[in-house]
């Protein structure tokens, strides 16, 4: 695991963008596992003004998102389908038939999940972008005795609740379950940038470099990746 700080959000949301737009130059048929949450917003406003001004190509590229809320659709404004439209998408010339994203109104969600990890280890990530709950979760792999290894269906943590009523108008509006990529599928990346930024943060960036390897902590798992590059700002760093 590499650790890298910057010294601010848009200085490090910049070098993650240098880091994708190089993939993407060099293998215009990159597979990209993409995350949501306030923590890539930085990074795609980067890639979509690449794609505007230096002519970024993604029309090859396939991206792959790590998770959905059960229940909510692409129509909604709090569902990740959403999300990823409005803050990238939209806004580059991604080819609609190469966005994968887990069907948020599956009426079998176990099986919705089966076919996604299936679908998912057999297109392993070129760059799997990744940031970081308060409670140490990645995707929504929650914190728990053990790991969540598969594609499931999570029930989401009061914490996690909490931290992402901002998304919705009440926080009765926000799904209690998601459907979640699991660690099995995020290791399988070749390439793993997290993404940590704000003194928020700073505990959960701390739990997941220096202490051990542990399910309470789901992100410490990826130390015992290859290649996984952490990016976090001063004031996420600040415990270091
Ligand atoms: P955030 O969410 O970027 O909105 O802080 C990160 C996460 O929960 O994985």
């Amino acid at each position: 695991m590499k650790l890298i700080v910057y010294p601010d959000y848009d200085t490090m949301s910049l070098n993650a963008a240098r880091l994708v737009g190089a993939q993407v130059r060099t293998k215009p048929k990159s597979i990209l596992g993409l995350a949501t949450g306030s923590t890539p917003k930085g990074l795609y406003r980067e890639l979509i003004r690449l794609y505007n001004e230096e002519d970024l190509d993604f029309s090859e590229i396939t991206a792959i998102n790590l998770d959905e809320y059960l229940g909510l659709g692409p129509d909604h404004q709090g569902s990740y389908s959403f999300f990823m439209k409005e803050f990238l998408f939209d806004h580059i010339n991604i080819k609609s038939e190469n966005i994968h994203i887990p069907d948020g109104l599956t009426i079998n969600a176990d099986q919705e999940m089966e076919n996604y990890e299936s679908f998912c280890d057999s297109m392993p990530r070129d760059i799997q972008i990744l940031g970081i709950g308060h409670n140490g979760h990645i995707a929504f792999c929650e914190p728990a005795d053990e790991f969540a290894k598969h594609c499931h269906v999570a029930k989401l943590k009061d914490q996690t609740l909490d931290a992402n009523s901002r998304f919705f108008t009440n926080k009765e509006e926000i799904p209690k379950q998601a459907l979640s990529m699991g660690i099995k599928q995020i290791l399988n990346a070749r390439k793993i940038i997290m993404l940590i930024n704000g003194e928020a943060k700073a505990e959960a960036l701390k739990g997941m470099v220096l202490g051990g390897v542990k399910p309470q902590i789901p992100a410490s798992i990826l130390q015992l990746h290859p290649n996984c590059i952490v990016m976090a700002d001063k004031a996420a760093a600040k415990l270091l």
